[in-house]
Formats: structure tokens, sequence, C-alpha cells
């Protein structure tokens, strides 16, 4: 299985966002950052946003809500079609209820983590979940750089996962480029999110393919 590429379109243009979509025809998921400004201190879009994109979209969505309360809100983004849905585990309550929730509505289930959050207590829950992503930043901003301190959680996760022998997707996200794609996929990782490289190039269908042959290397 080639590696996923994820572009974000936290780093598209808001207001020409069907062009910008196109742009990203021959991405494997469009990853839509969902952002409460409580959550963390940036705001995005919501549910009407996201719906529209989902109607206009040709690829699946891949959601990442950076919200509280995630087990009021998450629901209605399966609801309305996005292919995986993944909360922070800072913000539930209850994550394995809520992503079982998220699996019976037809949705991949995914559990955030942020660079401070250690995967320990997650290890033995591993099968509830679709993908785990390990925010290779702090959250809330497109454009930061990439923490390589992140990477032995990365490695917990794949050795934890392989040994259980489940088709657990790990993804990362922020700072990924063609030189820190290198680094997370050695540790483990098959999903990777790109905001910045992806839209501030000058093709980025083919940052997407440089991004996706770096990472299988
Ligand atoms: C950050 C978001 C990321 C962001 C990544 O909080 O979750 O998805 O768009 O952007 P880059 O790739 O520019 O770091
Ligand atoms: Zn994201």
């Amino acid at each position: 299985m080639p590696a996923r590429i994820n572009p974000s379109i936290l780093a598209a243009d808001f207001v020409n966002m069907e062009r910008d979509l196109g742009k990203i025809a021959s991405a494997d998921l469009v990853h839509v950052d969902v952002m409460d400004n409580h959550f963390v201190p940036n705001l995005t879009f919501g549910p009407q946003m996201v719906g529209r994109i989902q109607d206009v979209s040709a690829i699946p969505l891949d959601v990442h809500l950076m919200i509280t309360d995630p087990e009021r809100w998450a629901p209605g983004y399966a609801e309305l079609g996005a292919y995986s849905v993944t909360f922070h585990a800072e913000a539930a309550t209850d994550p394995v209820g809520l992503a079982r929730r998220l699996r019976s509505m037809g949705a991949r289930a995914g559990i955030a983590l942020k660079p401070g959050t250690p995967a320990d207590d997650y290890l033995d829950l591993l099968e509830e979940f679709d993908q785990v992503l390990v925010m290779t930043v702090e959250p809330g901003f497109g454009g930061q750089s990439f923490m390589p301190e992140t990477m032995p959680k990365l490695r917990q996760l794949r050795s934890a996962a392989t040994a259980r022998g489940l088709d657990l997707w790990l993804q990362v996200d922020g700072g990924i480029t063609e030189e820190t794609i290198v680094t997370a996929a050695r540790a483990g990782a098959d999903t990777f999110v790109a905001g910045s490289s992806v839209f501030r190039a000058d093709d980025p269908a083919r940052q997407i393919s440089l991004l996706r042959e770096t990472a299988d290397l």
C-alpha cells in the first residue's frame, strides 16, 4: 500500500475552495481542519462548510476536529458523509464510546494526540480506532516546523499495532515536507497530512506525487 497523502485545506484559499480542491485531485483524502477557537486558539469552519465541501469534493474527507466537546459535534460530521472523523484524546470524555458511535454511523474513527500527550493510555484500546493521528506540531496553525521529538510515540504505536496484527492507519500532521516525511515514514507513519508544502508548491499535483514517492522510499 503506497503512502497516503492527505493535503490540508487549511492552506487553501477559503474563498476559492472548490477551485483549490481541483488542484489536489490526485490526493488520497482531503484533510479538513475544524477549529473552534477554544480547544485551539484559531477558528476555521463547522458542519455547514464541511457539508458543502463534501458535496463538491470528488475525494473522501478526512475530518480533523480540534474542538472541545467532540461527543456533541463529531457524529454530525459522520452523518454528513465524512470518510473519517478524528477527535482529540485531550478533549474527549469517552473516546471509546465516541469511536464506536462514529463507526456505527459508517465513518472511520480516529483519535488525535497533541505532541505532549503520551500514547500509553491508548495502546490497549487500539482495536477501537481505525487511525491514530500523531500531531507533529502544536495544533492550531499551518506552516509550523515538524517536531522530531514526537517520533518515539509513533514508533511505539506502530510496534503495538504490528504486534497485535491491527490494520491501523498512523497519521502525522504538521510540518510535513519532502524532508520530514522520510523521518515520519521510517518511524511508522503511513498517512501524511500536508498543508503548506502542497498548497504553496507551484504545482500541487507534482508535490503530492513527490511526497508519495519520497515516503515510499
Ligand atoms: C494544524 C492542522 C494541520 C495543518 C498542517 O493544527 O491540524 O492539518 O493544516 O499544516 P502544515 O502542513 O502547513 O504544517
Ligand atoms: Zn489537521
